[in-house]
């Protein structure tokens, strides 16, 4: 008979302790660890499961490269985000908040790829409201199965008969094996049950997504043993109550990470935004001061990104410091450098920072967009739309060179952009000579690009 025994699990990190504490040993989270029930499966008694692959040593230049281990999906932006398209016997995570649509991007591509028979599994919508959606983002696969359940050996039974292509599971939290007796989304249900999904995907070589749910300071729920387990993990974010959706991938074994996708959400389903750079500059006539454009990458894409700063004398005694889509402890030292090296007075005002579309870089070379637009909005003197900035700024206020300055030239006059303001230490990785239209302004300090911007 299979033993019953009951095991404390941090909810959080996925420890496990044989008695309850308030807090976690492992990650000083409070009120974490849960009681569950761990049957000690019976079904691999006197049986070892084999691995699933043949264990050899090979050299590895006898190891044959395959060039078709990859699949093409109807989606271009999550192509080039996985590195390439889909790799066949990949694992993938997805993670996001709630509405932000993890369902609707991976429906989309369940009846969009006519190339691929896939089984979409979802234990949180019925068949018809799946179909609903379906009927709204608009069919072109007949090949996608639709299965609406909660059992992982019902799902792993319908995969192994109907041998799809791409597995999709919404969500991993909704799964529930018999084989442990805790509830579904507990840790030790989610690790198993990721755990057996990642063996078909090896041995079937079928493509498996996972949804998953993040907890409310933005971490994907369940243990960190998820993301170590599984190929890629790719976040969905943005904010809910805007059109502009990014998706971003936190690790990929198959490809570089630095990549992001942008979507809009229709009404009738997510939309690829192609030029980023049309999206994110707002177009207006006239110019406005605390305006500045800064020409950033990500990823291997340049964007043009509106930075947007609001600068008024505080009300209260302690002025308030608010950015959105840029790190606000950076945005304070952009100010120190300011009051300290250029000496502007901003101690006792209010600064607000903006980026344009939602979207959050993390790119360096677009502190000096930042500190020409609270500047600007400071002495409410406007900086002309023409203009564009490319510059990591160092705590003695110097211009520092910045990584790829061809391509964001190259992006900048392509969009009709007149001047680009960038370090002097990247002039002698480009040649001037290339670009006819865009005047290239090569700055060494702070008060330098302020002196011939004001000026
Ligand atoms: P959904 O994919 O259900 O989110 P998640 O699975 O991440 O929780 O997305 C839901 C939101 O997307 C919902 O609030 C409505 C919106 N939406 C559209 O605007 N257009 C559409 O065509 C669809 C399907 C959803
Ligand atoms: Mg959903």
């Amino acid at each position: 008979m299979a033993k019953v025994k009951s095991v404390f699990f941090c909810q959080s990190c996925g420890t496990q302790s044989t008695k309850w504490v308030g807090k976690c040993p492992s990650c000083s989270e409070w009120n974490t660890i849960v009681e569950e029930v761990v049957t000690s499966a019976p079904a691999t008694k006197g049986k070892v499961r084999l691995p699933f692959t043949v264990n050899q040593v090979v050299p590895i230049q006898d190891v044959k490269s395959n060039p078709e281990t990859r699949v093409m999906l109807p989606d271009a932006e999550l192509n080039r985000l996985l590195g390439g398209g889909l790799v066949k016997g990949s694992l993938c995570l997805l993670g996001g908040e709630p509405g932000i649509g993890k369902s609707t991007l991976l429906l989309q591509i369940a009846i969009q790829a006519s190339n691929l028979k896939i089984l979409y599994v979802s234990g949180e919508e019925s068949e018809q409201q799946i179909k609903m959606r379906a009927e709204r983002v608009g069919m072109k696969n007949e090949q996608c199965y639709i299965l609406a359940s909660n059992s992982l050996d019902t799902v792993m039974d319908k995969a192994a008969q109907l041998k799809p292509d791409l597995l999709i599971i919404d969500s991993i939290q909704t799964l529930y094996s018999g084989y442990i007796e805790s509830s579904a989304g507990t840790v030790s249900q989610i690790r198993y049950c990721a755990g057996e999904l990642m063996r078909f995907a090896k041995e079937s070589n079928t493509s498996v997504f996972l949804i998953g749910h993040i907890t409310k300071e933005g971490y994907l729920a369940g243990p960190k043993v998820l993301e170590h387990m599984v190929d890629t993990v790719l976040q969905f974010e943005g904010d809910r109550h805007h059109i502009y959706r990014i998706l971003r991938s936190s690790k990929n074994r198959f490809g570089s990470t630095s990549e992001i996708g942008i979507y809009e959400m229709q009404a009738n389903g997510l939309r690829e935004v192609e030029n980023p750079s049309s999206v994110l500059l707002s177009e207006h006539e006239d110019v406005l001061s605390g305006n500045a454009i800064a020409c950033t990458i990500e990823g291997a894409r340049p964007m043009l990104i509106e930075t947007q700063a609001l600068v008024s004398t505080a009300v209260y005694g302690t002025p308030q410091r608010s950015s959105t889509g840029f790190d606000t402890k950076r945005m304070n030292m952009l100010l120190a450098v300011l009051e300290k090296r250029c000496g502007f007075k901003l101690a006792s005002k209010d600064v607000f920072l903006n980026l344009a579309g939602g979207i959050r870089v993390e790119d360096p070379a677009i502190d000096l967009a930042v500190i020409c637009a609270i500047l600007s909005s400071n002495e409410d003197v406007s900086i002309s739309s023409k203009n564009c900035f490319a510059g990591e700024i160092g705590l003695t206020g110097e211009v520092r060179p910045v990584s790829r300055m061809e391509q964001r030239i190259k992006e900048a006059e392509k969009l009709g952009f007149e001047r680009i303001y960038f370090s002097k230490y990247n002039v002698k990785n480009i040649q001037a000579n290339l670009y006819k239209n865009i005047e290239l302004i090569p700055v060494k300090h702070v008060e330098e690009t302020f002196s011939s911007l004001f000026s």
